[in-house]
């Protein structure tokens, strides 16, 4: 097994205590990865080793056997914007970690605005090269803050680093079913003929929230519902729903079919199909502006401009303090068009599939049945099946299994530059389109509902 080290950037943050660290302790628990790897948590906090950690058990929230995880941790502390800091950490981790034996993974858990810094630093502090392939570089989501940053990001990283050491994660990809969604579609004959627009009526694609922006309003405020959760996590979904099928199933091909998706992505925009709002009382969250303008819902209808989706809207729905928590994929067959002649049209419903993403995994399917019974009548019923019931054991985190694809050098679930570079294409249209728009107040899902389902 190989010894990783791990060095993150911003391990004083949200990301580190509440994923990184309680995936990285979850994979060596399981044996997954070496019992040898280390840990270097970079922050600006005035920490040592032993008071980070101290701090790590108030704020990590899950089981974790400290007295063993707390063998692969150091803390550095470093201001990752000086570059002499970069040369230090090098000879830190030569002297206590014995890197360049096998891999080596950078993760960027910062604001995206550090990511040119880091790799920067990276670069010429010599921790990562071009040619080194066991050197890894990770950027979390999202990439860039519009197309032009994520442009500007992608060239200056690209100096640094070949494509194939970035990692840029979208951790939505890691989930359980949307790596079932390509199980679904391409491994059960059913489908493989009715999914276009001969078969589907319609797509949704939906992410609500219940809470708010609770402690990350500074950063929620400057970025929005359509950045921070179409722009990445809704766009990979509908990719990956509408994509071609593949060819062999390998990762170029899997990616070139996502972002293909994604360059024919339409919207003809009038306030029909484009609604954006604001809940009630999000001015006076921390650190959002008095004034703010800012997104936390969007309902979006587009299209897929290729002969298997022509006339099947898309529909996109994502927002906070909404009616339920729930993250999930419905897909709705068109009805049979001879069926009404014997039954009431309005007992025969369409049917439905559902990939249910989260907070349960599963899967939904909606037929149409006859009541029990002397009468013909008929009913919907629903054919459940739960994912995370069938698991032996706890299923998989989405950091969990995409780290284990990082130390593995497996890019398949982390999205290309031109999936990015497209779907930040989309996103600024759809800004263009919005310029100053006051987002609609709603105090309830209810309200928003009306204007959205008709
Ligand atoms: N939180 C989540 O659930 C979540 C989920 C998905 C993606 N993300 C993404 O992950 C990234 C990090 O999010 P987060 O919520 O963890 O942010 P956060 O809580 O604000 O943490 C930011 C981290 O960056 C460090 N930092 C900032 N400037 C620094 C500097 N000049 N030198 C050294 N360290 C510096 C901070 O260190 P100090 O505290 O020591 O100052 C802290 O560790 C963001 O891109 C976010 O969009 C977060």
């Amino acid at each position: 097994m190989k010894n990783n080290l791990f060095v993150i950037f911003g391990a004083t943050g949200n990301l580190t205590y509440k994923k990184l660290l309680p995936a990285l302790y979850r994979l060596m628990d399981q044996n997954l990865i070496s019992s040898a790897t280390k840990i270097i948590c970079i922050g600006r906090k005035n920490f040592t080793t032993k008071s980070y950690i101290e701090d790590a058990l108030t704020q990590v929230k899950e089981e974790i056997n400290w007295s063993v995880f707390k063998k692969s941790l150091f803390y550095y502390q470093m201001d990752i914007e000086s570059m002499p800091d970069y040369i230090a950490l090098k000879t830190f981790i030569e002297n206590n970690c014995q890197m360049y034996t096998d891999n080596s993974i950078f993760y960027l858990a910062t604001a995206p605005g550090l990511f040119p810094i880091i790799a920067r630093g990276i670069s010429e502090g010599n921790l990562v090269s071009k040619e080194d392939l066991k050197g890894r570089v990770v950027f979390e989501k999202p990439f860039g803050e519009d197309l032009d940053s994520a442009k500007k990001y992608n060239q200056m990283v690209r100096d640094y680093f070949d494509e194939n050491q970035i990692y840029r994660i979208d951790h939505y990809l890691g989930k359980e079913m949307i790596q079932n969604i390509l199980v679904v579609r391409f491994s059960n004959k059913i489908f493989e003929d009715i999914w276009n627009n001969k078969g589907i009526k319609s797509v949704t694609i939906l992410a609500k929230e219940t809470g708010g922006v609770m402690n990350r309003g500074g950063y929620y405020d400057g970025s929005g519902a359509l950045k921070d959760m179409v722009q990445n996590h809704l766009m990979q979904m509908l990719s990956l729903i509408a994509m071609e099928p593949p060819e062999d199933f390998d990762t170029d091909d899997i990616r070139q079919r996502k972002v293909q998706v994604i360059q024919k992505l339409k919207a003809n925009f009038n306030a029909e199909n484009l609604l954006v709002g604001q809940y009630k009382g999000y001015k006076k969250e921390k650190g959002v502006d008095p004034d703010s303008k800012t997104e936390t819902f969007v309902f979006l209808k587009a299209e897929i401009d290729t002969e298997r989706w022509k006339g099947v809207p898309f529909y996109i729905l994502t927002g906070k303090q909404l009616d339920e928590k729930k993250s999930e994929i419905i897909i709705e067959f068109l009805e049979n068009s001879h069926s009404h002649k014997k039954w009431p049209k309005d007992s025969i419903q369409s049917n439905r599939l559902i990939i249910r993403v989260d907070p349960e995994d599963g899967i939904t399917f909606q037929i149409n049945t006859k009541i029990p019974g002397l009468s013909s009548d008929v009913k919907p019923v629903v054919l459940d099946y739960c994912h995370g019931c069938q698991a032996i054991g706890n299923l998989p985190e989405a950091y969990e299994k995409l780290l284990l694809d990082i130390v593995l050098g497996d890019t398949t679930l982390f999205p290309r530059w031109d999936e990015i570079e497209h779907s930040w294409q989309f996103i600024d249209q759809v800004k263009a389109y919005l310029g100053d728009t006051t987002p609609i107040e709603y105090t309830n899902f209810e309200e928003l509902r009306k204007k959205v389902i008709k």
